[in-house]
């Protein structure tokens, strides 16, 4: 069902790999509420190809893009802008990459060149994407940006190794731009935390299936999909949520203020 939320409005979606990214679904979503998309992922991605049948779904260009090449992302702007005949309303971060999570090093023995890379891959590339927009002056008054986010930001996930150093700085990035942008041009900014999701990026995680059976049972509601994640990003970058800024903002089923519940007590006692 569609509320024509998005109407009019046009957007980047970074992110989506394959049809289980929550890229992917969002940008989907996206499109069904009225919205014109620029699909970007990095070169590497978009090489296998499975883009092409969400830019066909969507009718959207493809534009590559390295998150952590200034150049890249100049041209993405650029491009994007013309495409579009004019300046962006939202744009969607789903974006993460954990070298040493993909290389099996242990959080206490991190080496330190793949650690620089995976912040300035997970976190610090929303810098470079909104500061790329700030100097070309690319978004629209009141537009919107998500970035995603793990609850591992603000609690011990002991698995989830340096991305969650990672997602801490994400959302630190999200709070100090999110101001600045707000000050000079009325844009918000805002991360999305979202539950474990069976996705090429979540599967990564060591253990993802008992870590995931365990947050369906600490979750009130069970655990968020990728496709309830679309449409909390739709309506973010929707009118309806225009002086929400700044913020963290939990799409988890009630996971993040769960102490415990009666199916993880039960669980306990066999
Ligand atoms: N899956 C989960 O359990 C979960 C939970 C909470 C938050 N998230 C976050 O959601 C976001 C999307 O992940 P997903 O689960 O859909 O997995 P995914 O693997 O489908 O998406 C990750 C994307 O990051 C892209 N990427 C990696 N390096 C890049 C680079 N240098 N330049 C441009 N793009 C690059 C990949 O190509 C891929 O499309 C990530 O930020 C992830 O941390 C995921």
């Amino acid at each position: 069902m569609s509320y024509n939320l998005l109407q009019g409005k046009k957007g980047i979606i970074f992110g989506a790999l394959d049809e289980k990214s929550i890229a992917w679904k969002t940008a989907m979503k996206c499109y069904d509420e009225g919205a014109s998309l620029v699909l970007s992922n990095a070169p590497v991605a978009l090489r296998m190809g499975e883009i092409n049948k969400l830019a066909e779904a969507v009718k959207a260009p493809v534009i590559g893009a390295d998150v952590v090449n200034m150049d890249d992302l100049k041209n993405l702007f650029e491009k994007s802008l013309e495409h579009f005949g004019g300046k962006i309303d939202f744009v969607l971060h789903s974006i993460g990459m954990s070298l040493n999570v993909r290389k099996g090093k242990h959080y206490t023995e991190m080496n330190y060149e793949w650690n620089q890379k995976t912040l300035d891959i997970s976190a610090m590339s929303l810098h470079r994407v909104l500061r790329t927009a700030w100097d070309m002056d690319a978004f629209n008054e009141w537009a919107s940006v998500v970035a995603l986010t793990y609850i591992a930001a603000q609690r011990v996930f002991p698995d989830y190794n340096e991305m969650a150093d990672a997602k801490a700085l994400l959302e630190s990035v999200t709070r100090s731009f999110g101001y600045h942008y707000g000050v000079k041009k009325k844009v918000r900014i805002n991360t999305i935390s979202q539950s474990p999701t069976r996705t090429t990026a979540g599967s990564g995680v060591k253990g993802f299936d008992g870590f995931i059976s365990y947050a369906e049972k600490m979750s009130p509601l069970g655990n968020a999909t990728a496709e309830d994640c679309a449409g909390y990003c739709a309506v973010m970058f929707s009118d309806l949520t225009r002086m929400v800024t700044m913020q963290n903002l939990f799409h988890d089923g009630g996971f993040s203020f769960t102490g415990v519940t009666a199916d993880v007590i039960n669980q306990m006692e066999k």
